[in-house]
């Protein structure tokens, strides 16, 4: 039987309607804002995406554009003011930064109440320590994925494809705290088919094309894939979407399918920083 599609930009309306009513409650209106440093195209993309989203939904957004020289303390300065500024409540700092900058050196700088990433390394810790605070959007974006399929996560076989500190961390961390059996993969893996196949849910974070195939994926099985790669003008997934569709259960499609829904999430993240700055 061919799977149920996932329709990210459905559920992601759905939660940018709640955020909009959320945040008319609020006295103030949510400030976001984005720092890219470099022309990455993809990054810069992103970012866009996250601006548009973020006006709107009629929040503030303050939007700062590097070039690919800037220096690590140019960076630092402007999230320094950022971290300030009573009307931001939340900085995004997009990465990948360029080559001389020490990434985690810029990340620590955005005060954890203002890091509507969940990047920091007082964030990244309150979720191992099951105290979560501001979590990853991209990993709550898949959870929110999963969950909207009715399947319950506890007891489940969960394999993550990917260890990024971005999603594939994280996303383990979250499926963990709702107990599911977690296995993570990642580039040194042997034998991937042995793992994804036990999965009942699987999520796929490599940045690898059509990595996991037919073959690979249990019948029934939840797919979440977070991968964004360009193929000539076309972008696709780290999951071959046209056959592995026939097998699984549910899958997201790329794009349409995790995106929205991070962007979504990230605007929620910005309510919770709110929240976080009030205390
Ligand atoms: N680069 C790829 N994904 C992300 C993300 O979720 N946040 C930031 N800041 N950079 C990214």
């Amino acid at each position: 039987m061919a799977a149920i599609i996932l329709d990210g930009k459905k559920e992601a309306n759905k939660l940018l309607e709640s955020i909009k009513k959320r945040a008319k409650a609020l006295e103030e209106k949510p400030g976001l804002a984005l720092v890219l440093a470099g022309n990455n195209p993809a990054s810069e993309i992103y970012v866009n995406f996250k601006e548009k989203t973020c006006k709107e939904a009629g929040f503030y957004c303050e939007r700062y554009n590097f070039p690919e020289n800037v220096s690590q303390n140019e960076l630092l300065k402007v999230v320094d003011e950022l971290n300030q500024k009573r009307e931001i409540h939340g900085i995004l700092v997009q990465l990948p930064l360029p080559k001389q900058m020490d990434e985690s050196l810029v990340v620590d700088s955005i005060l954890p109440n203002k890091d509507v990433d969940g990047f920091t390394p007082v964030n990244l810790g309150n979720l191992v320590n099951d105290n979560n605070m501001m979590e990853p959007a991209t990993a709550r974006a898949c959870i929110a994925l999963i969950e909207s399929t009715g399947i319950k996560i506890e007891g489940k076989n969960a394999v993550v494809v990917g260890r990024s500190n971005i999603v594939g961390k994280p996303v383990a961390l979250l499926l963990l705290q709702r107990n599911a059996t977690v296995t993570m993969c990642h580039s040194k893996t042997k034998n991937l088919l042995e793992h994804t196949k036990n999965a009942d849910i699987l999520v796929v974070a490599a940045g690898k094309p059509n990595l996991i195939t037919k073959a690979m994926v249990k019948e029934g099985a939840v797919v979440i894939d977070v991968g964004i790669n360009r193929l000539g003008k076309k972008i696709i997934g780290d999951v071959d979407f046209e056959n592995v569709k026939d097998v699984a259960g549910f899958i997201t499609p790329v794009p349409g399918g995790v995106g929205p829904m991070t962007i979504a999430m990230l605007l929620d993240n910005l309510l919770m920083a709110m929240k976080l700055g009030r205390r």
